[in-house]
């Protein structure tokens, strides 16, 4: 029970690819403070992209030090925290030992692409009933550089290859399961199911892990004792927070738990899952586009799991969310189309081809192309496939590519080609994910892109605006939104429920709020309308096609 007199908060702690986050919120989806910590990655090759998991910059010390800033001078008097959510980037993998909790290995992340020959040759030598085998259970294309399996393959065979045949038992997670490892008082070894379908040794269709798949992807698993985490639901009591018993500095422990002391960590989603959730998009058709380090777009199908299809998936059947304790506890699930590079895309050409100084110039080129288009040498189209190309290609072994440089071409041509290469991408997606429905979509996007108002004109514009609205969240933080409503849904009774009773109530909440903030901004750049000019647009399709 709280004490009247004090305002409930859920914290959400999100993992991402580029940086650890904090946030509280309010009943009202009011965000009381956060705070957010950079990485300061160094890829070491072209293809490895790591987290490290020990040391100063390690993925508990960010969510340690990111809490500490967050609580320090937060208000006793006023506030309680009531449970904690938590979100994080999928696909991405960490061994460790399963007594000393000891990571065994860095953190491999999502797109990191060091796995591209094992996997070609896999490609190649897979037979069609293999290929029907997987698509139908994992809801995927085809096996990938992008999908946990391939990663711990890579391990196996590399990093982790002196622990074959050595009787030492090796946990195997995503980073949902090494948070909650780490934690949780109870050292909860779990995976919640919208991280579990992302491995690729998931079975859709069974909802569990699946040794057929195993061997599809020709984990060695009978060399190594290897622990995979408990599934579970995405809204449930993992365990009380704690401090990992690892972290040395006391004071700093005894300021975080003063305020955390069993508070339970109730929330658990794949980032992607979670902004969903974080847009109220609880119903079938209803979209969500997050402009993150990727671009990641996806469409509530409901309780239509779409595996088992017999066909070739050129976007991704996936695991939305489940909500045990809400309406009838199924599990809903989503058609998404993920483009590898976007934050990403932004971050290279500014800090590895210093095309551009920084977002401010950025910015000012897309509004010259915005008010002008004929100052811009249109004809360049730029292929972004700086780690493979995703949805709807599945190609790894594809690399960055450029047509149409002439004599004139300057600098700001190439920018505007690369970004539109981002922006057609995402044309070429919501094609295919919408190629069945006569309507109109609207989309509510976010992340950090999505902030940039002459972006989303240039977005909007390679679009069919007969088709398409793109919607800017008010709330721009969904992706920490929707782990907090994970964790507020995670207790059966809605009487024990402190935030908001059902999905009505938390709408009904959200709803006035949102309204405030329009009241009192200018409604001008909330709506993007897209373009009518579609023979413009068929013909990029068709450049893009012919890429
Ligand atoms: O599938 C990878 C995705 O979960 C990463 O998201 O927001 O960290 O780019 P983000």
């Amino acid at each position: 029970t709280i004490p009247n007199s004090k305002e409930p908060l859920i914290l959400a702690i999100d993992v991402g690819t580029t940086s650890t986050r904090t946030m509280l919120f309010s009943k009202s989806s009011s965000i009381i403070n956060k705070t957010q910590i950079l990485y300061n990655k160094t890829p070491q090759d072209s293809n490895s992209v790591n987290l490290e998991l020990c040391g100063k910059t390690d993925i508990n010390n960010n969510i340690i030090n990111c809490l500490d800033m967050l609580l320090k001078d937060l208000d006793h008097e006023k506030y309680k925290i009531v449970s904690i959510g938590i979100a994080n980037m999928r696909e991405s993998l960490i061994t460790w030992d399963p007594h000393t909790l000891k990571p065994l290995s860095k953190c491999i992340l999502w797109n990191d692409t060091r796995n591209k020959e094992i996997i070609t040759q896999m490609r190649k030598s897979m037979s069609h009933e293999d290929l029907m085998y997987f698509r139908n259970k994992t809801g995927f294309n085809n096996i990938s550089t992008y999908f946990s399996a391939g990663k711990l393959k890579w391990l196996l065979e590399n990093d982790l290859k002196h622990l074959a045949n050595s009787n030492r038992a090796i946990n195997v997670g995503t980073v949902d399961s090494w948070i909650l490892s780490n934690f949780t008082e109870e050292r909860s070894f779990k995976t919640d199911v919208s991280n579990a379908c992302r491995t690729g040794i998931f079975n859709g269709v069974s909802l569990s892990n699946d040794m057929k798949l195993m061997n599809i992807w020709n984990i060695p698993h009978t060399k190594f004792i290897l622990n995979f985490p408990k599934i579970v639901s995405s809204s449930e009591f993992y365990g009380n927070f704690h401090i990992p018993t690892s972290h040395t500095d006391v004071i700093q422990r005894d300021r975080i738990m003063h305020w955390l002391r069993d508070v339970p960590i109730q929330g658990c989603l794949g980032d992607q899952s979670a902004s969903l959730v974080g847009h109220l998009k609880f119903d079938p058709y209803e979209t969500k586009m997050t402009y993150g380090t990727g671009c990641f777009i996806l469409t509530n199908t409901g309780k239509d799991s779409n595996y088992d299809q017999n066909k070739e998936n050129k976007l991704l059947n996936t695991v939305a969310y489940h909500f045990p304790y809400l309406n009838d506890g199924e599990i809903t699930y989503a058609l998404e189309g993920t483009i590898g590079q976007c934050g990403f895309l932004v971050q290279w050409l500014m800090n590895n081809i210093g095309l551009v100084d920084d977002l401010d110039a950025l910015t000012r080129i897309f509004k010259s192309y915005n008010e002008n288009k004929n100052v811009v040498n249109d004809d360049i189209i730029f292929v972004p496939a700086l780690t493979g190309l995703y949805s709807p290609y599945w190609d790894d072994n594809s690399r960055g590519t450029i047509f149409g440089i002439d004599a004139k071409t300057e600098k700001r041509d190439l920018i505007i080609a690369c970004i539109k290469g981002l922006c057609l991408q995402v044309g070429v997606i919501l094609k295919e994910m919408f190629a069945a429905k006569k309507d109109k979509v609207l989309i509510s996007i976010d992340g950090g892109l999505s902030q940039n108002h002459e972006f989303l004109k240039m977005q909007a514009n390679f679009l069919d605006g007969n088709k398409y609205e793109l919607e800017r969240n008010v709330n721009h933080e969904a992706t920490s939104f929707g782990a907090a409503i994970a964790a507020a849904f995670g207790t059966k009774n809605n009487s024990d429920r402190v935030m908001w009773r059902d999905i009505d109530d938390l709408k009904e909440h959200v709803n006035k709020h949102k309204e405030t903030i329009l009241k009192s901004k200018s409604l001008g750049d909330h709506k993007y309308s897209c373009n009518d000019d579609i023979d413009y647009l068929n013909d990029q399709y068709f450049k893009w096609d012919l890429a």
